[in-house]
């Protein structure tokens, strides 16, 4: 099945020239789509309103998650922005790259990279997040700081990642403030993503992928893009094979 769907997905990506090749910037094109989007999310620019709507209640067990369904629909809205370069010589090559502060992300991400056969890299903190440091109820806790400024870049202890050997990207992430913690900054902003499809997904309490990956295509500024979208924190390797299968 990965000889079939990566093909396509590259064949989709070099459709989407039209969106992830023009000559502009990653970041009207994320502009661009975000207009066209009709998510709720709010964005993190206020930390505050961000706490009182979305991550108070992501941990409330009551609160209705986000399902497949509204992942499958993210997909379908394709491609969000890129710089549109052809994609290099790196076959049908896969790689899901995560970060995940306590388990739930790097779970999916291991579902997959089974499903796929991609590999898997994990994006380790230099400084590892602590039980304090996530705790979003504290306005001066480590996270809490880190959110409330877009500027800041958290070290990445050994990001040894060669992309260059990937035609597509998985990236993934927990949704903290209703974006991607920044430390994804740090790694977009690192990398070189021309070519390449770009396959961003998150897990989170209930909150949806959001502007997200929009965000972390301006900072990458190179790539296609795809929307991706939410996964639940227990999929299923047949349901993460649907929703690849949804993106073609
Ligand atoms: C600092 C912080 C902020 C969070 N903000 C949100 C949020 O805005 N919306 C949401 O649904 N969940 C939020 N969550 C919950 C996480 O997204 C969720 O638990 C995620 O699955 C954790 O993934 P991980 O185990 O891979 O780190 C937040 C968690 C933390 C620690």
């Amino acid at each position: 099945m990965k000889k079939l769907i990566l093909p396509i997905l590259a064949a989709l990506c070099m459709i989407g020239l039209t969106a992830c090749g023009t000559a502009e910037s990653a970041g009207s094109s994320a502009a661009e789509h975000s207009a066209a989007q009709t998510e709720t999310v709010q964005e993190t620019d206020s930390l505050a309103e961000a706490g009182q709507s979305e991550s108070v209640d992501t941990e409330q067990p009551e609160a209705a998650p986000e399902s497949v369904p509204q992942t499958n629909a993210d997909a379908q809205t394709a491609e969000v922005s890129a710089a549109g370069e052809a994609p290099a010589d790196t076959g049908n090559a896969a790689v899901v790259v995560y970060f995940s502060a306590t388990g739930t992300t790097k779970g999916v991400a291991e579902r997959i990279a089974a499903v796929t056969g991609a590999d898997i890299f994990e994006i380790v903190p230099a400084e590892p997040y602590t039980d304090a440091d996530l705790d979003w109820h504290d306005n001066n806790s480590r996270t809490t700081i880190e959110m409330n400024d877009p500027n800041v870049r958290p070290a990445i202890a050994d990001d040894t990642v060669r992309l260059e050997d990937y035609a597509t990207v998985y990236l993934g992430y927990p949704i903290w403030w209703g974006d991607a913690p920044r430390i994804m900054s740090t790694f977009a902003e690192a990398h070189d993503f021309s070519g390449k499809t770009v396959i961003p997904f998150c897990t989170s309490g209930s909150s949806p992928i959001g502007q997200s990956g929009n965000h972390l295509a301006a900072l990458a500024g190179s790539g296609c893009w795809l929307a991706g979208g939410r996964l639940e924190a227990g999929i299923s390797e047949s349901e993460i094979q649907d929703w690849i299968s949804s993106m073609n």
